[in-house]
């Protein structure tokens, strides 16, 4: 449930803050990364980190990195949005990372199952971190980079599933509004695109 409020609030974040998110990157995944550090070290002491851990706000970025690219392109809310997904994937993978070390953890020591469906986008996410950063993208051609970016599709679906096996009654219906309208609005925009190019 809480993930409607965070998607909000960074949507607006995005609106009405985005020049000085862009401008503070670095410091931005900086301050993710020390988040990140200490909600794993105190994941099972304090409750309130329980969205970081829990992975809501990480998902919640994500999100946005996602349905930006659903969405009419020449859109005010695309134009803002597609400003700061850069950062906002490189935060929302930093933020999640914590809550994939916790399960990873709990099924080392043997705790809970293997989640296949939260690790293989997980691990798919990796290259796609990497390749975010503008030193590294800057080393590859525009055309694999965007090759590597397809892979985001497969994320998308996997995070879906993931979801929808591990959440409960509200939480997975809240899932299948948030991802089923964008997988509609996202093959409707590739169909027009491939028409136009038709
Ligand atoms: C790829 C990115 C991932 C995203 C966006 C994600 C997101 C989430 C979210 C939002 C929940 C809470 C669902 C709810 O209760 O409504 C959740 C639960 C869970 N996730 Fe992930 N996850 C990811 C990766 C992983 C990975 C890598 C693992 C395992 C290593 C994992 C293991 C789990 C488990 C075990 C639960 C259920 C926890 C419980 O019993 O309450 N997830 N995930």
């Amino acid at each position: 449930m809480i993930v409607i409020p965070f998607i909000i609030i960074l949507v607006l974040l995005a609106k009405y803050r985005g020049k000085w998110i862009r401008k503070n990157n670095t410091k931005l995944y900086i301050a993710s990364v020390v988040v990140a550090i200490v909600t794993f070290i105190l994941r099972d002491k304090i409750k309130i980190l329980e969205p970081f851990i829990q992975g809501f706000l990480g998902l919640s970025f994500l999100y946005i990195v996602m349905f930006t690219g659903a969405l009419r392109k020449k859109s005010t809310l695309y134009v803002s949005l597609m400003s700061i997904r850069r950062e906002y994937s490189i935060i929302g993978f930093i933020l999640l990372s914590t809550h994939a070390f916790r399960y990873l953890v709990e099924f080392l020591i043997g705790d809970r199952g293997f989640e296949w469906f939260g690790v293989i986008p997980f691990v798919i996410m990796i290259p796609l971190f990497i390749t975010s950063f503008m030193k590294i993208r800057k080393m590859m051609s525009v055309k694999t980079w965007n090759k590597l970016q397809q892979l985001a599709y497969i994320v998308y679906i996997l995070i879906f599933v993931h979801l929808l096996l591990v959440a409960e009654n509200l939480n997975r219906i809240i899932y299948i509004v948030l991802f089923v309208p964008y997988f509609i609005l996202k093959v409707i925009k590739e169909y027009k695109l491939y028409k136009e190019k038709k």
